[in-house]
């Protein structure tokens, strides 16, 4: 096992109806002014916006809203966000909705203690020296942005998806209430578990050293994670299958998984962005076609631990079996697996690969991954 830091600050408040103390908890932090971030209007129907609102005036929080965080969520929304931040004397961010709402919310944390272009932290001109306060309400699990430093956001000029990672926007407090992903549609039930499935994989085959302990937790999240969408499909209110979902969604991205395996690389999220920044396709249905036809091309750098996630997960010793068996999988949970899919043309391959080969050169892979080895990949999808 390789030296390691393992820090996460973020404290989980995790169960039914805790969403209605975020006011309560806000307020114990000494914060009495916040900006609200969601989405497109699932938390209006739902009626958690009207709970929400309910908790922060029973403890006198004031606030600002921004509404409208789109799925790929865009840098022209963080940058209304910070706006309103600086302009309002806001003193902390609260994220209500999925993965792309908190990731808003942190990217508009970081920007408002910042004078210069926020953008800077993502194409690592600047580093992230101080944030606002970041709060969640999850809606949907799927990225562990509840439970993490990291925010992913696409630049709508330049149509790059680029990330930040900073302990300084990992959320103070993220409230994690199962019953209120109960609505989640079938389709992004399927794209969160693969996202879940991705998360966990990325490090699990590209790490330098694979301690035991870290290879079982990536394959109990796995099958946890399979045995629990399968559950979710036939019956979405099934309080236990989402609140272990929820759970073990978080534990893919937390830190947890690499700790002592000298790190791994995030080859299929980088090839994905390249999808979803040129596309607007949704980030697990990016996943979901990028990762069976990469497995297929990386398999042979690491034969062993291919075989070994063939056994572990699907019972059978043949590395190819295992690939194809996930692949089949996500079929069959309704994600698609090739590119004519999502609509992309073959055509479309080399300025997906020039565009993913740019961030793989912000990610320090620019060397491994070119745009001859990402087309190649493509091409197997
Ligand atoms: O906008 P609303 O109306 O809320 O609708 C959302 C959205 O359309 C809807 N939704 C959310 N909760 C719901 C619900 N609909 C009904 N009932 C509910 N309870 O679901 C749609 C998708 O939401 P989104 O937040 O986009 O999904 P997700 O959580 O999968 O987030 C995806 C984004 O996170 C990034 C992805 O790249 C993508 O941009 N990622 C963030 C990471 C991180 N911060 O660590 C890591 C990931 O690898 C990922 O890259
Ligand atoms: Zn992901």
């Amino acid at each position: 096992m390789n030296d390691f830091t393992y820090y996460n600050p973020t404290k989980i408040e995790f169960g039914k109806g805790k969403e209605n103390n975020i006011g309560a908890y806000i307020k114990a932090s000494g914060i009495q002014k916040i900006l609200l971030v969601y989405g497109g209007g699932s938390i209006k129907k739902t009626g958690l916006y009207e709970r929400i609102i309910t908790s922060l005036k029973k403890s006198n929080i004031e606030f600002e809203e921004l509404s409208g965080v789109v799925s790929n969520p865009l840098l022209s929304k963080v940058n209304e966000g910070i706006a309103l931040a600086k302009n309002h004397g806001i003193q902390a961010v609260l994220g209500v909705g999925g993965g792309s709402v908190a990731d808003s919310a942190k990217s508009i944390a970081a920007g408002a203690k910042y004078d210069g272009d926020v953008w800077d932290f993502f194409i690592n001109k600047a580093k992230i020296a101080d944030a606002l306060p970041v709060f969640t309400v999850m809606t949907l699990s799927a990225t562990a942005s509840e439970m993490n430093g990291n925010a992913v956001i696409i630049n709508d000029e330049t149509k790059q998806k680029y990330s930040i990672a900073s302990v300084l926007v990992n959320p103070k407090i993220s409230i994690i209430n199962p019953e209120l992903m109960a609505t989640v549609s079938q389709d992004y039930l399927a794209y969160s578990a693969v996202d879940i499935i991705a998360h966990s994989i990325e490090v699990y085959f590209t790490a330098t050293v694979h301690p035991h302990f870290n290879s079982r937790i990536v394959e109990s999240i796995i099958k946890t994670v399979m045995e629990t969408t399968e559950i979710l499909i036939k019956n979405p209110a099934d309080y236990d299958a989402r609140a272990e979902f929820a759970w073990t969604a978080i534990q893919a991205l937390n830190g947890l998984t690499p700790a002592g395996t000298g790190g791994g690389s995030f080859p299929n999220h980088m090839i994905e962005h390249a999808l979803s920044a040129l596309y607007n396709v949704p980030h697990g249905a990016g996943l979901a076609v990028v990762i069976p036809a990469w497995m297929k091309w990386y398999k042979a750098n690491n034969i062993a631990q291919f075989q070994r996630f063939a056994k572990e997960i699907f019972n059978t010793q043949d590395a190819d079996e295992g690939i194809i068996k996930l692949e089949n999988w996500f079929a069959k949970i309704g994600a698609p697996v090739t590119l004519a899919q999502l609509n992309i043309p073959r055509e479309g391959i080399t300025a997906l690969a020039t565009n993913a080969n740019a961030l793989a050169s912000v990610w320090g892979l620019g060397d491994f991954y070119t745009q001859e080895v990402i087309a190649e990949i493509l091409k197997k999808a």
